[in-house]
């Protein structure tokens, strides 16, 4: 029988580095994080999606890596790693990690003996042109801080290819024995216990940039075949999850038949949640779910609010970019790389806690599986005097204590931890919110908690119910034994909303149990009732009077 458990997994990702500090020096590490894995665990998580911990100069917070077989010593030691691994597997947690394998730092190994001699066994890990390429400046990544794709290396007399940064060399996947090698990359992590790979940059590793000539390479898209088969033969149950920033059109070449990723993010719906939250209307959110194309059974969405990176609106039109800007990045510098928002989503909405929890509960109950940043769970916000996206990756607040409870050093911390109110450490922090019944650390619990016991949200199939009212998101989820209905008010103003529903089963009336809301309301009956909901209210049902029903 095949293991479907990401399907229902809620996904927590993190930063060792900025997580938890054991040992005083300011940097987060594994011992840190694995005291801190029964907190983890409490709040609901069932996957742990680690951020790069291999050795890196850190230009690019790690995604610019030296050694793909080993861990930052400042974080810890592979023996840290493997304790780290088996004590989340012993909680029931599965981990997943970064694999960072478009491009190499240009301090790693390879790179260094590609560029002293043109005859090394690594010349062509990398890819080179002896003239610069007339396109070198097109398709950059990070406009206003990277300038070119194409740099010259005085030591190998030729230009060396970087989809990203310039520290960040590209691989040349077109070459076996990089192919080989990022197998055998996979194969150590697999044996240490993991469960799959979030990939980077998928799009930019498949890429033939450079490498057009190669007669390997017809198909790029056959190569993420390639990589899933090599993983499904080390480990039946483990997955790859893609960051894959795409149109929608190119979608089914991420999933093929089943055959290539398990997982993408969808930033499609990502993006046009947020058109949806400042409009305060649905039509958004049912164009992006609607657009999405039929994928795999065995595949799955990822959704999420916010990740590590800028929150990223390439996908809208200008005219809709200015109108989410005007709201959630009123000043210049929330907004960078001509694209996206460098902030945390509660400062966006001004902390507006109803807000906030609307946001989660959507993306709790979205049809796919939800996906966390650290400190989401607690609301945390972002620094602005940080330089780009570090804005949003500060320490993790745990306590009113010095350093936010997150490092007992008395020197610089690898991040300054968020002192400016009202998301200052000393007021927004895990040990406050725990006391406090009604924060929102306390309120993610409950949501997770239900959110899995709805497994129908991340298995079932799905479709929008007609509710007549443009402010209010209405969806089912049908799994094999039983179905559940989400209903999101997106506008301020409270309304009541009837869903006109044409499930064939839905001939008569059908009782409807609320398991989650935002408030107390007056008990539905069934499907045929009035639903009432709060300005940015939500409630969740279960079809049928049996609140409990069980996995499908
Ligand atoms: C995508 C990662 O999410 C981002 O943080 C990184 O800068 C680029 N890939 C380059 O690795």
């Amino acid at each position: 029988m095949l293991n479907l458990w990401y399907k229902n997994a809620v996904i927590y990702c993190l930063d060792v580095e900025t997580y938890m500090d054991s040992n005083g020096d300011g940097v987060g590490d594994f011992e840190g994080l694995t005291r801190r894995l029964d907190y983890i665990a409490g709040l609901g998580i069932t996957c742990i999606w680690l951020m790069p911990f291999y050795p890196t100069p850190n230009r690019d917070n790690g995604y610019d890596i030296t050694d793909y077989y080993s861990v930052d010593p400042r974080l810890g030691t592979l023996g840290d790693f493997v304790e780290f691994a088996r004590q989340a597997n012993d909680r029931g947690m599965r981990v997943i990690i970064d694999l960072v394998v478009n491009h190499t730092s240009i301090d790693h190994p390879w790179f260094q003996a590609a560029c002293k001699d043109r005859h090394s066994q690594y010349r062509d890990y990398y890819v080179w042109s002896e003239t610069k390429p007339a396109d070198a400046e097109e398709g950059i990544i990070f406009p206003g801080v990277q300038e070119s794709t194409w740099t010259y290396s005085e030591e190998a007399k030729a230009y060396y290819f970087h989809r990203f940064y310039e520290h960040q060399a590209d691989l040349n996947i077109a070459n076996l024995a990089v192919r080989e090698e990022i197998c055998k990359i996979m194969g150590f992590w697999l044996e240490l216990g993991i469960s799959g790979f979030r990939i980077d940059a998928v799009p930019f590793l498949i890429e033939l940039r450079g490498i057009e000539e190669d007669a390997h390479v017809k198909d790029p898209y056959l190569y993420l075949k390639e990589i899933r088969s090599f993983l499904s033969w080390r480990r039946g149950d483990a997955i790859l999850l893609a960051e894959a920033n795409v149109t929608m059109d190119k979608v089914p070449d991420y999933f093929g038949d089943g055959d290539k990723m398990q997982m993408l993010f969808n930033f499609v719906v990502n993006q046009q949640m947020m058109l949806a939250f400042v409009r305060e209307q649905a039509a958004p959110i049912i164009a992006g779910l609607t657009a999405s194309p039929a994928i795999p059974e065995t595949g799955q969405w990822a959704h999420f609010i916010r990740n590590h990176d800028e929150l990223s609106l390439d996908k809208l039109s200008d005219a809709e970019q200015a109108e989410v800007r005007v709201q959630f990045a009123p000043e210049e510098d929330m907004w960078i790389y001509d694209r996206g928002i460098r902030r945390r989503f509660p400062p966006m909405v001004q902390g507006d806690s109803r807000r906030v929890r609307l946001a989660y509960s959507l993306m709790f109950t979205l049809p796919g599986t939800p996906v966390l940043f650290y400190g989401e769970e607690i609301g945390m916000g972002e620094d602005l005097s940080l330089a780009e996206r570090n804005a949003t990756r500060t320490p993790m607040q745990w306590s009113a204590a010095e350093n936010a409870g997150f490092s007992a050093a008395s020197q610089p911390l690898v991040r300054p931890v968020i002192t400016q109110a009202p998301f200052d450490y000393q007021h927004l922090n895990v040990i406050n919110q725990r006391r406090n019944p009604d924060s929102l650390l306390n309120w993610m619990e409950r949501a997770i908690r239900m959110r899995k016991e709805c497994p129908e949200f991340g298995w079932g199939t799905w479709q929008i119910i007609e509710t007549n009212h443009p402010s209010v998101l209405a969806h089912c989820c049908q799994g094999k034994r039983g179905s559940v209905i989400a209903v999101h008010n997106l506008s301020k103003t409270a309304c009541s909303i009837s869903l006109k529903f044409s499930l064939e089963s839905q001939a008569q009336p059908q009782p409807l149990t609320e398991v989650f809301e935002d408030q107390a309301y007056e008990l539905v009956q069934d499907t045929a009732s009035e639903i009432a909901l709060s300005g940015y209210g939500y409630r969740w049902f279960r079809i049928g009077s049996d609140c409990l029903l069980h996995n499908p």
